[in-house]
């Protein structure tokens, strides 16, 4: 692997053998060390799990990090990297950006240089660590993917989340995947899946929830909601909850709109598996950089 770029390129057994990497770093507690390795992190976006769990994520490795404040440099993101940063010798580039397939197109534009990149997120299009540190935290408690009903609340037609999900569940077998949104935030094409605007129905027997963040930042003037009635219909409450099986497991990718779409007595409560996401992306962004580094 000389990219990490989106579930789609990699292969059943490529993201078996990241998450089994990633539960033995989890299991023994030590790690390879790549003392030579350098890590840049350029966010063009927001982020706080992701960017600090790929940083925690390269030191457990012994890798350097430089955290780069790509909102203040003048140079394009092709010039930053191939004029500068890959001459001075760093080896990484984790990566997020508001544009659609940014990563893709500059790991193709940047071919002949010797470096990684690596996908933190780029506009609705996809989130591939996210989808693998999910998976995860699914399998430690429900190993057997077939036999699941999934259910993904929330804003699916602006969810890089939802997609990169959508996409592993196909590859790895998920046996039923329900998409649950209101009308207006139902995407045109779905990679896998059904589609619901029924919360009842879509999470009734479910083994695992996703609740998604509403993201207003990426809704247009037709997609507002009345966020009291989106709240009345689609929110994880701990009656909402009653609806999917007695073991189900919560999950969100953060960051949360506590009392909008989940409130905090599921997201704290017994069946919740925020925390442990959090955790697990430690794990498997550190099996990524040492698959992307061997
Ligand atoms: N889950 C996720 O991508 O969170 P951040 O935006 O904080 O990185």
């Amino acid at each position: 692997m000389k990219h990490f770029l989106d579930i789609n390129r990699l292969s059943v057994e490529d993201i078996q053998l990241l998450i089994e990497k990633a539960l033995l770093f989890k299991r023994e507690g030590n790690f390879p060390k790549y003392e030579s390795q350098i890590v840049a992190q350029l966010f063009y976006e927001n982020s706080t799990r992701t960017r600090v769990s790929f940083e925690l994520a390269a030191k457990q490795l012994g890798m350097k990090v430089i955290n780069l404040d790509v909102n203040h440099s003048s140079e394009s993101k092709g010039e930053l990297i191939e004029d500068t940063l890959a001459a001075m010798g760093i080896h990484f580039f984790v990566i997020r950006h508001h544009q659609n397939y940014m990563q893709e197109d500059l790991a193709k534009t940047l071919s002949a240089y010797d470096i990684h990149i690596v996908n933190a997120g780029d506009g609705t299009h996809a989130h591939p660590s996210q989808a693998i540190l999910d998976l995860m935290t699914i399998m430690e408690d429900k190993p057997n993917l077939r036999d699941l009903k999934i259910a993904i609340v929330g804003n699916i037609k602006h969810s890089r989340v939802a997609n990169s999900f959508q996409n592993i569940s196909a590859k790895m077998g998920v046996g039923e995947l329900v998409l649950v949104a209101p009308k207006i935030w139902q995407p045109e094409q779905i990679h896998y899946g059904r589609v619901t605007s029924d919360l009842e129905e879509g999470i009734r027997d479910a083994d695992v929830i996703i609740s998604l963040r509403v993201q207003n930042e990426r809704l247009v003037a037709s997609e507002q909601l009345d966020m009291s009635r989106y709240r009345g219909q689609f929110a994880l409450t701990e009656g909402t909850l009653k609806l999917a099986k007695a073991d189900a497991i919560v999950m969100h990718p953060g960051p949360l709109n506590r009392g909008i779409e989940i409130d905090s007595s599921v997201a704290d409560g017994p069946h919740s598996r925020i925390l442990t996401q959090v955790q697990n992306g430690v794990f498997v962004r550190m099996a990524i950089l040492d698959s992307l580094v061997r």
